[in-house]
């Protein structure tokens, strides 16, 4: 009897989880509501039968809850999505001492509480992609990063968890004037789980890793009534887009040391990683030179009237905000007006955000601006800029969130507001750019939403000769329409230079020469990707093998293998996750190949017959996962970045991997059989991966026997 809420393997028989003492409910009885034991077949209160339809075991099903495009997306993707090790974030929802509240009413009205409990919970676990897991009887344990990866999975908990307290504050309230102190109380923990089996009707099993799911429980436990507190590990990955109280170390049952617990304390000051990181403090800006010269181009081409749109694509973290942030800096420097605008990776979840970012910078809305103030504003340089657009006043203040009671908006469908947005920012920025030069940046468009990139499309077209420069960044695989405009070009970001990681480096880590034997592998792991630099130096520092300050670390003891950090495990999985299901096998089966591999042997072992493996690895070249290394006398791909292919080999169960790795040993077994010495060696290694040492041992021998049977050319004599 395992415990929906901990996970905790119980013998038969228990009513209470041994390991964290909640009960193991079945349901509510129907005439009392007397939470009963699983196994119960009577009401251990009022003695009615009680027979437990499927349903009742363990709440509604999954199927009947998850939003349709998320349901159809896990059950096209769920072969791919069995088996694999996700980063996740663990939301616990419950509601304080609900036994005792149970008991102060009667049953039928405690069902009704719960239920509209139950529906606020899906709502808000739903709205950020998360997933019900299971019904502990009086709350919920929700998932979010599995099935489907998501990077930023414990931000997406916390925004559901603050969004879920204000939403049960609200229904707390009205349930208090019934006379029942109704209050929940949340907890969350970052850490891994491997998925397991997912049904039809989207169950899904999970076996957590750690203490990934307990702790979350815990933590939910200590919390205070109504307060969401979060561990170490998720803390870590929000501080910055959350704001945090710190309350010190705590003792929990189970866990060996002690675990630092946050209460979390609203939305923060920052939206992206990035504004993050500069909130830190950034690192010495390296290389990019070429790349700033073409933006330098475009921006003398705009001042000409010539308008230009550069779109700026590369890879999580290779450095698209700080190139453009780098950029504009030197515009504002220059005094030319720079908007901007971003993204959010839960963009559906909030349509419009970067709409109404752009809006706030065109108006100069701050933060502590009154609603009348923003309305002002909005009103006032309508009128300057663009007087024939004035009356989409409401519309925008409906945008902006401060609509205006003497003037509401009128009632459109979402198409149509979504061309009349369209219009009035393509009107704003026509007059913004009849005034002179200007640049409006907009990042993260594939994150934007539907309404959102249709804006986008209206700024590329107010773009044209005028005198603007619209800069625009996205990851590769995103292809907005707008990409063959004559006046578009685009700067595909390459890995930062040998030089340049030295250079970036030197900067975090100092120059202690203790650490001499780090840059290199440092370097190599990271292929030139500054995101992972940045993580892989913290992690380092964070595990204690690096001593010291940030800029003047030293070495503290040997690092054999450097491990993947937790953040950009989570943004390459979402990556690959991304792909669709037969480009995700190809792949899962070429990282167990190694970092390089043929096409005639990924031919050969991958599992299910693709009538067109050509087609998928022009799709993982298209999204810049491999690149082809030659092409004669085969075909040889290899990994792009080093890291995609560990994370790709690593999320896998190691069953499913050994048995890739076997068939990786057969294959190449037939495929070179008339020159066996020479790929021995790669043989021995795949069948050790695949658990068969002694075979492993036979070709080790013939490797050996190989290497010394080569004629070696003979020195030449000198004469
Ligand atoms: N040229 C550079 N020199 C020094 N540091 C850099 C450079 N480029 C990026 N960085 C640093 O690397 C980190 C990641 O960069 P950035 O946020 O710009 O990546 P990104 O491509 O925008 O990623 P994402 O797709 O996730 O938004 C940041 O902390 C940034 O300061
Ligand atoms: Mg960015």
């Amino acid at each position: 009897m395992t415990c929906a809420r901990c996970g905790f393997a119980n013998p038969e028989g228990m009513g209470f989880c041994g390991e964290c003492g909640s009960a193991l409910v079945v349901h509510s009885c129907p005439r009392c509501g007397f939470h009963s034991p699983r196994d119960f077949t009577f009401c251990g209160k009022c003695g009615i039968r009680l027979e437990p339809t499927r349903e009742s075991e363990s709440g509604p099903l999954p199927r009947a809850y998850t939003p349709r495009h998320l349901a159809e997306k896990v059950l096209r993707l769920r072969d791919a999505l069995q088996g694999e090790r996700k980063q996740v974030t663990v939301l616990f929802a419950d509601v304080k001492e609900s036994l005792s509240l149970a008991e102060q009413i009667d049953a039928e009205t405690w069902h009704q509480v719960l239920d509209r409990f139950f529906a606020i919970l899906a709502e808000g676990v739903h709205r950020f992609e998360g997933t019900i897991n299971q019904y502990t009887g009086d709350g919920i344990m929700a998932l979010f990063g599995a099935p489907i990866a998501h990077e930023d999975h414990a931000q997406r908990a916390c925004h559901a968890a603050w969004y879920l307290r204000e939403a049960l504050r609200r229904y707390a309230d009205s349930v208090r004037l019934r006379g029942l102190n109704f209050s929940v109380r949340m907890g969350l923990n970052s850490g891994e789980v491997v998925v397991g089996k997912i049904g039809d009707d989207l169950r899904m099993d999970y076996t957590a890793q750690g203490h990934t799911v307990g702790l979350a429980a815990r933590m939910e436990q200590i919390a205070e009534a109504g307060s969401v507190y979060v561990t170490q590990s998720t803390a870590r990955l929000v501080d910055g887009f959350f704001r945090l109280r710190d309350l010190g170390e705590t003792r929990v049952k189970g866990v060996q040391d002690t675990v630092r617990v946050y209460e979390l304390e609203g939305v923060g000051g920052h939206q992206s990683r990035f504004e993050v990181s500069r909130a830190r403090g950034l690192s010495r800006f390296v290389g990019r030179g070429d790349e700033l010269s073409v933006l330098d181009v475009a921006l003398h081409r705009a001042g000409a009237g010539d308008g230009q749109v550069v779109g700026i694509i590369g890879e999580a973290g290779m450095g698209k905000s700080r190139l453009c942030y780098e950029f504009v800096e030197r515009c504002r420097a220059r005094g030319l007006p720079v908007v901007q605008a971003h993204g959010v990776a839960h963009g559906e979840a909030v349509p419009l955000t970067p709409v109404s970012m752009m809006l706030r910078g065109f108006f100069e809305i701050g933060d502590s601006d009154s609603e009348a103030t923003v309305r002002d504003k909005v009103a006032g340089r309508m009128l300057r800029l663009a007087p024939e657009s004035t009356e989409m006043l409401p519309v925008l203040y409906d945008c902006l969130g401060v609509p205006d009671p003497d003037q509401p908006a009128p009632v459109i469908d979402a198409l149509t507001r979504q061309h009349a947005l369209g219009r009035v920012v393509m009107a704003l920025l026509q007059a913004q750019a009849r005034r002179g030069l200007h640049v409006l940046l907009l990042e993260d468009l594939h994150w934007f939403d539907r309404d959102s990139a249709a804006v986008v499309t209206a700024c590329v077209e107010a773009a044209a000769d005028s005198h603007s420069l619209l800069i625009v960044n996205f990851r590769p695989d995103h292809r907005p329409e707008w990409m063959t405009k004559s006046y578009y070009q685009q700067i595909a970001l390459r890995p930062l230079s040998t030089d340049a990681v030295g250079e970036l480096l030197g900067d975090l880590l100092g120059d202690d020469p203790s650490l001499a034997p780090l840059e290199p592998m440092i370097r190599k792991r990271t292929g030139g990707n500054p995101f992972f630099v940045e993580e892989i130096v913290c992690t380092l520092a964070e595990s204690g093998s690096l001593g010291g300050d940030p800029g003047s670390y030293r070495l503290l003891r040997p690092v054999e293998t450097i491990a993947v950090p937790a953040t950009v495990q989570a943004t390459l999985t979402a990556r690959i996750d991304r792909l669709d299901e037969s480009a995700k096998a190809v792949l899962h089966t070429a990282a167990v190949i190694g970092k390089e591999f043929t096409e005639a042997l990924l031919q050969r072992v991958v599992e299910s017959a693709l009538p067109d493996l050509g087609t998928t690895i022009e799709v993982l070249m298209r999204s810049e996962f491999v690149s082809e290394r030659a092409g004669h006398p085969q075909r040889v791909y290899a990994f792009k970045h080093p890291l995609t292919q560990e994370v790709a080999y690593r999320s896998q169960l190691a069953e499913r991997r050994a048995s890739t790795h076997a068939a990786v040993a057969r294959a190449l077994e037939e495929l070179h059989a008339g020159r066996l010495g020479e790929q021995a060696a790669f043989i021995a290694h795949h069948w050790e991966a695949a658990n068969k040492p002694y075979i492993a041992a036979r070709w080790r021998r013939r490797a050996a026997l190989h290497v010394t049977t080569i004629q070696l050319p003979r020195p030449q004599r000198r004469r």
